[in-house]
């Protein structure tokens, strides 16, 4: 594994951004996994600034969302689908058939994670997978426990999940309770994959992910066994390292 850090947000979002962009330079029809939340909201930023200075273009780029809430329309506030569009997607040339999201609003859930991961096996291996972690080490919706999924599926989110991100809702109990997100089966077969940590409150599960036992209690330790693993961090994520 690769680790680097940084002491600026802007210095290691420009390096992932140039991570991105320089893969597409090299493979215009390559397939992304992308992540949400704070941390890659500076990568995006840089992404579609650069594409607008650069002559790269994303028109045969394909992508795919880790996640997405369970009872969110598309065009919710809080979805990931909103996200994407106010972040990345309306900045860039992707086609907006290009851009896939799990469903959160399917009738049935689990034929619509079903779909998905038929899409998934369609485009074939992700080329490149952003993650970022959460507080208890999940990577995507794909939570702590007793077991891990290797395919798309409905999760229910632990309440230190809905706690954190509670922070984008007035209330708690606004937050979904379910999400579907995709299985740990395309992260690691992801030819690669760009793990982005920032700050001090995610050092100590920074490390029990890169140096604990690898373990479905911590779902990010999988990436121990990930063969192209790059990790960016900032000083702080980096303090136990
Ligand atoms: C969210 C997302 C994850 C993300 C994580 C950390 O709930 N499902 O994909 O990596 O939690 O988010 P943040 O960067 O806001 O700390």
């Amino acid at each position: 594994m690769n680790i680097l850090t940084y002491t600026s947000n802007e210095e290691l979002s420009a390096y992932a951004a140039d991570f991105i962009l320089d893969l597409v330079r090299a493979k215009p029809d390559a397939v992304l996994g992308l992540a949400t939340g704070e941390t890659p909201i500076g990568v995006y930023e840089q992404l579609v600034d650069r594409h607008r200075k650069s002559q790269v273009s994303f028109r045969q780029v394909k992508v795919f969302n880790l996640d997405e809430y369970a009872g969110l329309s598309p065009g919710h506030e809080q979805s990931y689908q909103t996200y994407m569009r106010k972040h990345l997607f309306s900045g860039i040339d992707l086609p907006s058939e290009h851009a896939y999201i799990p469903c959160g609003i399917a009738d049935d859930l689990s034929a619509a994670a079903r779909d998905y991961d038929r899409l998934l096996e369609e485009a074939g291996p992700l080329d490149l997978q952003l993650l970022g972690i959460g507080h208890n080490g999940h990577i995507g919706f794909n939570e702590p426990g007793e077991e891990l999924y290797a395919e798309t599926h409905v999760v229910k989110l632990t309440d230190e999940t809905r706690a954190a991100n509670s922070r984008y809702f007035e209330l708690l109990e606004e937050v979904p309770e379910y999400a579907v997100t995709m299985g740990l089966g395309p992260i690691m077969r992801a030819r690669q994959v760009l793990l982005i940590v920032r700050g001090e409150n995610k050092a100590a599960v920074l490390k029990k992910a890169l140096y604990g036992p690898v373990t479905t209690q911590c779902p990010a330790s999988l990436l121990q066994l990930h063969p192209r693993l790059t990790v960016l961090l900032d000083e702080g994520a980096a303090k136990e390292l």
